[in-house]
């Protein structure tokens, strides 16, 4: 690409949206590095006025500009620019500078017919595509809730348009379908109506210092979403919001190697789940250096279509989980790994070689260990553990959570660990302490139920009162 030929096509399009004169500098290539800014195309940023012809502009100028020669960068500078969906390009990263917001649309009229492609940001079977800069991606959930209710906002949903049906049809916020080499850098990603950040199908995904504000209230208020995808790093997250915060999931096909470190969460749900989308392998996952606040459930696996899970870390990890309403998934158990048919006449998938290693918690309810007939957990080990039980919420416990399907909620007495169907476990170095507990006995620290449980070995358990407010 040349200089000439650039300006020429910044021209053309400067020229088709009728843009006044400009008067800042298209920047140029000194670095490979080429770049062309949002309002050189006419975008206003005044936050009132769409600027989606504009953005698009620009992109699809940029990802023409960079084709062959590496990647373009499309500049936002401060400013708010209201958007419907932006369909990010092969070769495009968009640069949301420092103070500059990009606010998704609120009309139904801003998405395209497919809900499906229902994002304020999307890039579909793209490759060298990303986000960075600072800035923000905004999806103004706030407009979507129909009625604010501590215990679950009720949301609108566009189910009218026979696009979609039940009550979760709203857009989500930045999704990356069927692409190769992506990266989500230095950015913050806030008030999604619907899921936040969307992997699918992916290869080469890269996440890193992005920070998600989602509403605590809020249903199907996700973090990060990865489906179907190879190869995914996450890292130096900041997650808070009101459903699942990283959230792998097989639709498709299955999902091999991703790792998640350095990541700090809270959220109403689940901080780390696996499921419940299961329908194929989950392979070669690790989880290293997170911690996990006021959240309903630390980590989960949420085994329900017949999809075999296998090789999955958890190490050095502080969790710190409690009762919601129990209308959320999650009954406030540090650690929950289950695998059971969704429907009765569905599959099973087994889950085997898992460990926690290094891992500390405090809970108002204890680790929920489940497989089932024909979907056995096997090879599970937890090394340094230590586990501290207390009651601080009002909410009642003594219910077994295999939501969703399955059993569904069941009346059971809690402990310190719930085991049934299992061959194969390792516990050494853990510790259970206990404090007092105002809701009645919960006092037994191992329950075999039923007595489908094979191949145990403990070795320097213990398990004990909490006596001084300092050993938390
Ligand atoms: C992201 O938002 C948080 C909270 O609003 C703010 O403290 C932080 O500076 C923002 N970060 C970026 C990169 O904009
Ligand atoms: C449409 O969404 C509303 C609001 O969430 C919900 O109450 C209703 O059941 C949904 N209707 C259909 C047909 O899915
Ligand atoms: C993965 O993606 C990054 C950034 O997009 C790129 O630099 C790197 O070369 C890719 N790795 C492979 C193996 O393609
Ligand atoms: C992930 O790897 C598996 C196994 O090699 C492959 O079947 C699948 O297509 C890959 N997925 C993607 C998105 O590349
Ligand atoms: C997963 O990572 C392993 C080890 O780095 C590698 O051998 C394997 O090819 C990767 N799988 C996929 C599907 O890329
Ligand atoms: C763990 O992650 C935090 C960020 O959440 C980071 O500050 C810290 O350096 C990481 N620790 C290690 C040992 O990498
Ligand atoms: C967990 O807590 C311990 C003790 O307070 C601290 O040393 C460690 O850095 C914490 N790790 C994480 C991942 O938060
Ligand atoms: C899970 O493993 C079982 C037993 O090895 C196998 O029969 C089944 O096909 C696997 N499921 C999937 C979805 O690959
Ligand atoms: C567990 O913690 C110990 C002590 O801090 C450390 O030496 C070891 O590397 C950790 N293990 C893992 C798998 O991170
Ligand atoms: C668990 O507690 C013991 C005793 O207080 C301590 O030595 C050990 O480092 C702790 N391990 C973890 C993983 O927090
Ligand atoms: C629990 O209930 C008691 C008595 O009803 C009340 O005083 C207290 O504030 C409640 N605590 C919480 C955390 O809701
Ligand atoms: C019991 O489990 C250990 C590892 O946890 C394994 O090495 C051993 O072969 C198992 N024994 C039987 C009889 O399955």
């Amino acid at each position: 690409m040349t200089r000439q030929l650039l300006i020429a096509v910044v021209i053309l399009f400067s020229t088709l949206i009728q843009a006044k004169p400009s008067t800042s500098q298209i920047q140029l290539p000194q670095s490979p590095t080429l770049s062309l800014s949002v309002t050189d195309f006419g975008a206003a940023g005044d936050g009132v006025r769409y600027d989606t012809k504009p953005i698009q502009f620009a992109v699809d100028a940029c990802s023409a500009a960079s084709a062959g020669c590496g990647v373009c960068h499309v500049v936002f500078p401060p400013g708010t620019y209201l958007t419907a969906t932006v369909f990010l390009k092969s070769g495009v990263v968009l640069e949301i500078q420092r103070g500059a917001k990009v606010l998704g649309g609120t009309r139904l009229e801003d998405y395209p017919k497919e809900e499906r492609r229902w994002y304020v940001v999307v890039a579909e079977d793209a490759t060298e595509v990303g986000i960075t800069g600072g800035g923000e991606i905004n999806g103004q959930g706030l407009e979507f809730v129909q009625r604010f209710d501590e215990r679950k906002n009720v949301m609108v949903s566009w189910n009218r348009t026979g696009a979609c049906l039940g009550d979760e049809c709203r857009p989500r916020l930045v999704g990356f379908l069927r692409c190769r080499n992506v990266r989500v850098w230095n950015v913050n990603l806030t008030q999604p109506a619907y899921w936040c950040l969307h992997i699918v199908g992916c290869e080469n995904t890269s996440i890193r210092d992005v920070s998600i504000y989602g509403d605590f209230n809020t249903p199907n208020n996700d973090g990060i979403d990865i489906e179907d995808s190879n190869n995914t790093v996450i890292t130096r997250c900041t997650i808070d919001t009101g459903d699942d915060a990283i959230c792998p999931k097989t639709y498709t096909a299955p999902l091999y190697n991703l790792t998640a470190t350095d990541c700090w969460i809270r959220t109403k749900s689940s901080a780390i789940k696996l499921g419940s989308a299961s329908w194929f392998e989950f392979k070669g996952l690790v989880f290293d250096n997170i911690t996990i606040v006021d959240s309903h459930r630390g980590l989960g696996l949420q085994i329900r279509d017949g999809g075999n899970v296998s090789d999955i870390t958890f190490a050095n990890i502080n969790i710190s989980t409690r009762y919601y309403d129990p209308s959320w998934w999650g009954r406030a158990e540090p650690i929950y790994v289950t695998t059971c048919p969704r429907h009765r006449n569905a599959k099973t998938g087994t889950i085997s070689n898992l460990q926690f290693i290094n891992i500390t918690s405090i809970s108002e309810n204890g680790i929920f260990l489940s497989g089932s007939r024909g979907g056995l957990l096997r090879n599970l080990k937890f090394f340094n553990v230590n586990l501290t039980y207390r009651r601080w919420t009002n909410y009642s416990g003594g219910l077994v959570d295999y939501r969703p399907g399955c059993q569904g909620l069941v009346k059971h007495s809690i402990a310190g660990i719930i085991m049934e169907h299992i061959e194969g476990l390792e516990v050494e170095n853990v510790n259970m302490r206990w404090s007092e507990d105002r809701s009645g006995p919960w006092d037994n620290p191992l329950d075999f139920r039923p007595s489908t449980v094979n191949n145990i070995s403990l070795l320097n358990f213990h398990s004990g009162q909490l006596y001084t407010v300092t050993d938390l």
